[in-house]
C-alpha cells in the first residue's frame, strides 16, 4: 500500500516539476493539489448546471458553508458562486464552463458556456468541461476541449476534463481508459472519471495526467469511503466529490473522513470512525 502511494506522490511531484509549464499554470495546479500529499479532495457542487436543485444542495449556501474549511478547492458554476459563496472565501475555485441541457433533454448537447475572461475575473484555479465520449455529441464536445485548452493555456490555466459523469452506462475500465486518454491527448491538465473496480489502476496507468474520481450517487458512507480509499491506492491523485458528502447525513464528518484517506493514508475503518465522531 505504502509503495504505491508513494509512487503517486513522486508521479504528482514529477508532473509538477519536470513538464515545461508555465509558472501560472504551475502555481494554480499547487494551489488544487496539496503539495505534501500530491492530493486533492475537491468538492463537487455544480450538479445544478444540469439538475437544478439537487437534494442536498437546495439551500445552497447552508449545505456548502461548513464544507468549505475542509475542501482543497470548489467545483462550482459561476452563478452560485457570485450568489452564494462569500467572496473573502481563500478556497481556490474550480469553475464549470461547459452546460447547455437540462437533466430533461439530451445531456451530450454540451457546449462552453463560460468565458476564460470571466474564470479570470472570478480569480479561478482551473476550468472544467465534460467531453461525452461515445454519446451523440463526442466529436464536439471533445473539439470543445481542445478549444478550451487552447485558450486556457494563453493565461496559464489548468483544465480539467470531465467524463462518463451523468449517464448510466457500463463504466468499465476499458471505456474509462478510452474517455481519459482521449482527454489527456486533447491537452486536460487533469480528468475527472468514475472509479471501477476491476483494472482501475490501468486507466491511471494510460492517462498521463492526474485523475480524479467523482464519487456518483449517494452509497453508504463505508462503501463511498472505501471506493475512494481504493481509488487512491491504484492511483488516482484525488477526488472530486459531491453527493457522497453533501447528501451525507453528516456532510463535515464525511468530508473529513475523505481528506483522511485522500492526505493521511487513514485506512477505511479509521477513516469511518472520523465520520461517526462528528455526528456524535
Ligand atoms: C456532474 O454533475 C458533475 O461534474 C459533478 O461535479 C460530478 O459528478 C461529481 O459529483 P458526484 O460526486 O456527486 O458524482
Amino acid at each position: 500500500m505504502d509503495s504505491n502511494i508513494n509512487h503517486n506522490k513522486v508521479y504528482i511531484a514529477t508532473f509538477f516539476c519536470y513538464t515545461k509549464m508555465d509558472w501560472g499554470l504551475k502555481n494554480r495546479l499547487s494551489r488544487i493539489f496539496n503539495p505534501k500529499s500530491g492530493k486533492t479532495v475537491m468538492l463537487a457542487v455544480d450538479h445544478g448546471y444540469f439538475q437544478g436543485p439537487t437534494t442536498g444542495l437546495k439551500d445552497f449556501k447552508k449545505a456548502v458553508e461548513p464544507l468549505l474549511p475542509y475542501a482543497d478547492c470548489l467545483f462550482i458554476t459561476r452563478g452560485m458562486l457570485r450568489n452564494c459563496v462569500d467572496a473573502n472565501t481563500d478556497v481556490p475555485i474550480f469553475l464549470r464552463v461547459s452546460g447547455g441541457p437540462s437533466i430533461l433533454g439530451e445531456l451530450s448537447n454540451e457546449d462552453i458556456t463560460t468565458s476564460m475572461k470571466e474564470a479570470i475575473r472570478l480569480n479561478a484555479v482551473g476550468v472544467g468541461l465534460s467531453i461525452f465520449v461515445g454519446e451523440k455529441n463526442e466529436d464536439r464536445t471533445i473539439s470543445n476541449l481542445g478549444r478550451l485548452v487552447n485558450e486556457a493555456e494563453e493565461y496559464g490555466i489548468p483544465v480539467l476534463a470531465i467524463t462518463a459523469v451523468g449517464k448510466e452506462m457500463e463504466r468499465d475500465a476499458r471505456y474509462l481508459s478510452l474517455a481519459c486518454r482521449i482527454a489527456a491527448e486533447m491537452g486536460a491538465h487533469m480528468v475527472k472519471t468514475y472509479y471501477c473496480k476491476e483494472d482501475f489502476k490501468q486507466i491511471v496507468e494510460s492517462c498521463p495526467v492526474p485523475i480524479v474520481i467523482a464519487g456518483g450517487k449517494k452509497i453508504p458512507e463505508k462503501e463511498a469511503l472505501q471506493m475512494a480509499y481504493d481509488a487512491i491506492n491504484e492511483g488516482a491523485a484525488g477526488v472530486d466529490m459531491g453527493r457522497n458528502i453533501f447528501q451525507s447525513d453528516n456532510p463535515v464528518g464525511m468530508i473529513k473522513a475523505i481528506r483522511a484517506i485522500v492526505h493521511e493514508k487513514k485506512s477505511v475503518d479509521e477513516a469511518y470512525k472520523i465520520y461517526e465522531k462528528e455526528k456524535k
